[in-house]
């Protein structure tokens, strides 16, 4: 008898748009559990109210998965955007399992809507502003530099540390709002929470289950410390405070898992404050400084609690305890 009763290795879906290292790591995480991880593209995915249970999954026959990792997500139009994040919002309908469910995913990579579940958390954050109107946005810039603040102007779909741009008042001068064409003629507007131009770092800490696993610390002379703009990860200790700001980010956004990343704040109350919370979040430059197996941590945590598989002694959901 296998997990949950059927024959065969029961599927769990990882929906991805890029096969290999992370995808590979929980393939292997699932089947030291007795699952098969098998790989989609939500792009592939589709709509068909004549199919078993009204959706075709690439891979998965007339059947659904038993339960369903969100890996990856790839640009697309709004419309394909809208229809990918449908399958995943139609896969809870149906009953299953979606790690992270489409309503955190949703929340996350809007930065707007983050910043406004963090604040309402009570969640340390720098203060942002989204506006589509430039004249008010414009205002915010204004009273900012008097105020002897700084901004930084986001895309709100951003990452990977795309298209930032600092805004206001820049080490002394005044920076003007550029055209918003090129962000989607919407000011999303956080301030600038300073750090040493020279080796400055921020944190990714890693959520799982509501718990912390693994932190790091992404270290650059830019001040868009991004891995995927030349960032170097180092380990860092996941010290209590870390801990505790993490998970309470993550669970305001709703996550099962989560990649938060903060700043260093002198000002903040644990010495940190949260830029953003990444729903579909990469963990590859986070396991070279880990000893903690993280595809392990969710798949077991995606097993344990949303499967409500009893996982037994020694396989703990608690990473590294
Ligand atoms: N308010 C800010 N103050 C200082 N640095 C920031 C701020 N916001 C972002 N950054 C820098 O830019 C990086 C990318 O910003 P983030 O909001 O995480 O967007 P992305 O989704 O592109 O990763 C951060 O990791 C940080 O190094
Ligand atoms: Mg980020």
């Amino acid at each position: 008898m296998t997990p949950l009763g059927e024959v065969g290795h029961p599927r769990v879906a990882i929906l991805t748009d890029e096969t290999g290292w992370h995808t590979r790591k929980l393939r292997e995480a699932l089947r030291r559990r007795g699952f098969e991880g098998r790989c989609a593209d939500l792009a592939d995915c589709r709509f068909d109210t004549a199919a078993p249970y009204g959706l075709c999954i690439p891979g998965f026959g007339r059947r659904l998965p038993v339960a369903v990792i969100v890996r990856g997500i790839a640009g697309g139009t709004l419309e394909q955007i809208t229809k990918r994040l449908g399958i995943l919002h139609a896969l809870r309908e149906m009953g299953v399992p979606v790690y992270n469910d489409a309503r955190a995913i949703e929340r996350s990579v809007d930065k707007a809507m983050t910043s406004f579940l963090l604040a309402r958390a009570g969640v340390a954050t720098p203060q942002a502003w989204a506006a589509e109107s430039e004249v008010e946005a414009r205002r915010v810039l204004v009273r900012e530099a008097s105020a002897g603040r700084g901004l930084v102007l986001k895309p709100v779909f951003g990452s990977q540390g795309k298209g930032l741009v600092r805004v206001g008042l820049v080490e002394g001068q005044f920076v003007p709002l550029p055209d918003l064409k090129d962000f989607g003629r919407l000011a999303y507007l956080q301030r600038y929470v300073a750090q040493p131009a020279r080796a400055g770092f921020d944190w990714r800490v890693l959520v799982v289950g509501g718990r912390a696993v693994a932190a790091m610390q992404r270290v650059s002379d830019h001040w868009v410390r991004n891995i995927a703009q030349g960032a170097r990860s180092v380990a860092a200790p996941l010290t209590p405070a870390l801990a505790s700001l993490a998970e309470q980010a993550s669970a305001a956004l709703g996550m099962d898992y989560a990649g938060v990343d903060l700043l260093p704040d002198p000002e903040a109350p644990g010495g940190a404050t949260v830029m953003e919370v990444n729903g579909v979040a990469a963990w590859r430059g986070l396991q070279k400084v880990t000893s903690v197996d993280i595809a392990q941590a969710i798949v077991d945590d995606l097993l344990a609690r949303r499967l409500g598989l009893p996982l037994g002694p020694g396989l703990s959901t608690r990473a590294g305890s």
